[in-house]
C-alpha cells in the first residue's frame, strides 16, 4: 500500500470558504489525501481564494510565486486554486502562473477529486445544475464544539461594488431536508453551536418538512428543536430579507445568540443608492429598532464601505452619525476597492488620501464602540460555551453569546460545555470571569 498523500490547504476570506475547504479536505479524504499543516511535506497545495477586495486578490498571486521553489523540488506537487478568484480569472490563473495545476470555482468543489486524478479537466468554472453538497462525502468525525453550516449560496443583490453574485452565482437554498439531516450529524458529533451561513443567509427559503414554504426564521425553529443543539448563530444577512418571522425568532427562540451581523456600508442615502443597497438610513434604523424590541439585549455588528466613488465629506458625516445612533459591538470597514466587472469600478474614484482619512475616523469610531462594549459585560452573568485548555493550569476559554472569549478557572470543564459565568474583568481582546455555582 502507498503511503497517504498529503494535502495542504490555505483559506482565504470569508467563513463560506472556511466550511467549504472542509467539505474540500473531506472529499479529498475519500482519495486518500489527509491534511497537513506543513505545506513543505505536501503532495497537494489548494489555495482557497478570495477575490473580494484588490488586496485579497494579489495574495494569490504573491503565494503562487512563494511555491515555486517548492514545485521545482517536488515537480509531483500538485497545486491547485479554489474560491472566488478561481471563479473570477478561471484559465487565466494557469497562463500567468503555469506552476497551477488545477482551477476550480465554488460551484465545482464535488469535481475536485477527479481532477486531482487527472480525470477532469484541469478548469472547472461552470455553475452546474446540481447541488455540490449533494456529490460530497457526509462530514467528517470528530468536531470541536462549534461549527459552520451553509444553506444558502451565491447573490442576486449586485450592489455596486461587490464580486460575490460574479463569483458566487446566483441565490440558491440547501434543501430544508439535507439541512437539518446535517446539522443533526453535527450534534450527534459533540457541535454545540452552529452557524448557519450564506451570502445571504436570511434570503434562505425553501420547502419544509411539513410541505409548506419556509423562510428563515422557520428553518432556526425548526433547528432548535434538535436536542443537544445549544446555540444558533447566522450570517451574512441583508437588512432587506430580515423578515418579520426572522426578527420575532429573536425573541421568543433562546438558541438563537443575541447577535447580529447586519452589514450597512453606508450612512448616507446617496451613497446607499449609488451602491444599489435597496435600503436607506432610514430604514436600516428602523430596522435596528425592531430588532432591539424583539430582543433587547442583543449586539449589532456590521461591515462599511468608506471612499465609495462620489462620497463626500457630508456623506462621511453621514456615515459617522448612523454609527453613533446605532451603537455597535464591533463592526469591520474597508476603504472601498475598485473590482473588476462591477458597475462602481467604471466611475470615478475618490482621492486616496482622503479615503484613508476617513476609513480612520470610521475605525476610531467603531473601536471605541467595541471597547464600550465589551466593559459594558463585566458584571453580567452570561453563559459560556467552553472550547478549549487556555495557557494557565486549569484556565478554560470559551465564548459568551456576544462571540467575546472568555477565560476562567475551571480545571473540571470540558469542551463543549456550557456554564453561567459572572464577568469580572474586560482585557484589550478577552474578558475574565468565574463560574457560578
Ligand atoms: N453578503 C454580505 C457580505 C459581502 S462581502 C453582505 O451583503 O454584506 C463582505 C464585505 O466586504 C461587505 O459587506 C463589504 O463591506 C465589503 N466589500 C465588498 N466589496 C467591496 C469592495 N469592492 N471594496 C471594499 N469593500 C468591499
Ligand atoms: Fe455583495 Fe451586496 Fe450581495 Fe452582499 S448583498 S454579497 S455586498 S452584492
Ligand atoms: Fe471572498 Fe468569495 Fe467570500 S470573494 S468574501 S471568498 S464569497
Amino acid at each position: 500500500m502507498s503511503a497517504p498523500k498529503k494535502l495542504f490547504i490555505k483559506t482565504y476570506g470569508c467563513q463560506m470558504n472556511v466550511y467549504d475547504s472542509e467539505r474540500m479536505a473531506e472529499a479529498m479524504g475519500a482519495d486518500g489525501y489527509t491534511l497537513t499543516e506543513d505545506q513543505s511535506e505536501a503532495d497537494m497545495v489548494l489555495l482557497n481564494t478570495c477575490h473580494i477586495r484588490e488586496k485579497a486578490s494579489e495574495k494569490l498571486y504573491s503565494d503562487l510565486g512563494r511555491l515555486k521553489p517548492l514545485k521545482a523540488e517536488k515537480p509531483d506537487l500538485k497545486i491547485g486554486v479554489a474560491g472566488c478568484v478561481a471563479q473570477a480569472e478561471g484559465g487565466e490563473i494557469i497562463r500567468r502562473m503555469p506552476l497551477v495545476d488545477l482551477v476550480v470555482g465554488p460551484q465545482s468543489y464535488h469535481r475536485l477529486p477527479a481532477m486531482a486524478r487527472g480525470e477532469a479537466p484541469s478548469v472547472e468554472t461552470e455553475f452546474p445544475a446540481e447541488d455540490k453538497f449533494d456529490h460530497l462525502p457526509p462530514r467528517a468525525t470528530r468536531r470541536a464544539p462549534t461549527a459552520f453550516l451553509t444553506v444558502q449560496e451565491g447573490c442576486d443583490k449586485f450592489c455596486a461594488f461587490c464580486v460575490v453574485p460574479y463569483t458566487r452565482g446566483a441565490e440558491i437554498s440547501r434543501p430544508v431536508a439535507r439541512i437539518m439531516a446535517e446539522a443533526r450529524d453535527l450534534t450527534a458529533r459533540g457541535v454545540r453551536e452552529i452557524t448557519l451561513l450564506g451570502q445571504n443567509v436570511n434570503g434562505w427559503h425553501g420547502a419544509g418538512e411539513d410541505g409548506r414554504e419556509w423562510g428563515f426564521g422557520r428553518l432556526i425553529r425548526a433547528l432548535a428543536e434538535i436536542d443537544g443543539l445549544e446555540r444558533i448563530r447566522y450570517t451574512t444577512s441583508h437588512p432587506n430579507d430580515m423578515s418579520d418571522d426572522l426578527i420575532a425568532a429573536h425573541g421568543t427562540e433562546p438558541k438563537l445568540m443575541p447577535y447580529l451581523h447586519l452589514p450597512v456600508q453606508s450612512g448616507s442615502d446617496r451613497v446607499l443608492k449609488a451602491m444599489n443597497r435597496k435600503h436607506n438610513a432610514a430604514e436600516y434604523l428602523r430596522l435596528i429598532e425592531r430588532i432591539r424590541e424583539a430582543r433587547p439585549d442583543i449586539m449589532l455588528t456590521s461591515d462599511f464601505i468608506v471612499g465609495f466613488p462620489g462620497e463626500t465629506e457630508q456623506d462621511h458625516r453621514d456615515t459617522l452619525r448612523l454609527i453613533e445612533e446605532v451603537g455597535f459591538g464591533t463592526a469591520f470597514s474597508f476603504k472601498y476597492s475598485p473590482r473588476p466587472g462591477t458597475p462602481a469600478a467604471e466611475r470615478a474614484e475618490i482621492d486616496s488620501d482622503i479615503a484613508d482619512a476617513r476609513l480612520q475616523e470610521v475605525q476610531a469610531l467603531l473601536s471605541a464602540q467595541q471597547r464600550a462594549a465589551q466593559e459594558s459585560m463585566v458584571g453580567r452573568r452570561l453563559s459560556v460555551l467552553f472550547e478549549k485548555k487556555g495557557r494557565t493550569e486549569g484556565q478554560m476559554i470559551g465564548k459568551t453569546g456576544y462571540l467575546h472569549s472568555c477565560f476562567v478557572d475551571g480545571p473540571q470543564l470540558s469542551p463543549g460545555d456550557l456554564r453561567e459565568v459572572e464577568i469580572t474583568h474586560s482585557a484589550p481582546n478577552s474578558l475574565a470571569g468565574r463560574l457560578v455555582a
